[in-house]
């Protein structure tokens, strides 16, 4: 089981991921929502909770400070001292082949192998072992990527045309080789992340909007004044408070999950 070398280049050499959540508007929303989400679903602190593609360790710092027990695995050499580092629990390893007993956690969080993993029949591996090693009546929790999204990112962008190829196959195949922004990404409808958490055997599936209506808000101002000072129209209120309240607004409207560009997904092992 190997783990394709774009995804080392990328992550090891490339880009460094530790700094995501916390250097643009749309990140420090992913992360607030992120938050809000596991708040909501997870049971209190010290249960035991897997991150599974965990990263440097970002969500995993924040269920740890919380009083959670948590372990993380993640491919990436560079992310395993990162999150060592920072006091977390973390090993080298694959979400399709999980080095943990059977219902171990009481809750998964897998936030990276949904929109890595290109086959489905890997994704469909790494939901069973997210299932297998989560406690009966647990809950296993996803992030998927919009298949819109780049189509509505690269609007609010102003840069479709020139990324009009790219946006064109990712609509049409979920995938295009010429993404040149991520490491091999995969884009979902949401009824397909719906059906490949129910095919998991995972019941009570949910998809919310994790970003939401609102995350376009902070992607127009990512692409269009990171840097610079907002004006004063974008300053007060804060845009982040704006954004966040309009995510939270249309989680309750289950037909606007659409409208989000990333996806929380979330269900209870049988
Ligand atoms: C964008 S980062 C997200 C990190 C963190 N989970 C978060 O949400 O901020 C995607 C992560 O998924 C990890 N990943 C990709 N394929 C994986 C796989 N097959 N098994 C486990 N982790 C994987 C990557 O190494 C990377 O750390």
């Amino acid at each position: 089981m190997t783990i394709h070398g774009e995804l080392e280049e990328h992550y090891g050499e490339r880009y460094d991921e530790a700094g995501r959540l916390g250097a643009s508007i749309k990140g420090r929303l992913e992360l607030a929502r992120v938050q809000d989400l596991l708040t909501r679903y997870l049971p209190p602190p010290p249960a035991a909770v897997a991150d599974i593609g965990g990263g440097p360790g970002v969500h995993a710092g924040w269920l740890q400070q919380r009083g959670y027990n948590v372990q993380l695995i993640d491919p990436i050499e560079r992310h395993i001292v990162q999150a060592t580092e920072a006091g977390i629990s973390a090993v080298q390893g694959d979400a399709r082949q999980l080095p943990w007993d059977d219902e171990e956690f009481d809750g998964t969080f897998v936030a990276g192998p949904m929109y890595h993993l290109r086959e489905a029949s890997d994704r469909q591996l790494a939901l069973r072992e997210a299932t297998r090693v989560t406690k009966l009546g647990g809950f296993v929790a996803v992030i998927a990527i919009n298949r819109a999204a780049n189509l509505i990112g690269s609007t609010l962008a102003n840069t479709l045309i020139q990324r009009q190829g790219v946006v064109t196959e990712i609509l049409r195949d979920g995938f295009s080789p010429q993404n040149e922004r991520m490491a091999e990404t995969t884009y979902h409808t949401v009824a397909q992340l719906r059906s490949e958490l129910m095919n998991s055997g995972l019941r009570g599936v949910t998809i919310h909007g994790l970003t939401g209506p609102g995350g376009w808000l902070t992607v127009m101002i990512d692409a269009h004044y990171q840097g610079q000072p907002l004006p004063d129209s974008l300053r007060e209120p804060d845009p982040l408070r704006t954004a966040l309240e309009c995510s939270r607004l249309a989680d309750r409207h289950p037909e606007l999950v659409q409208s989000s560009s990333l996806l929380f997904g979330i269900g209870q092992r049988a």
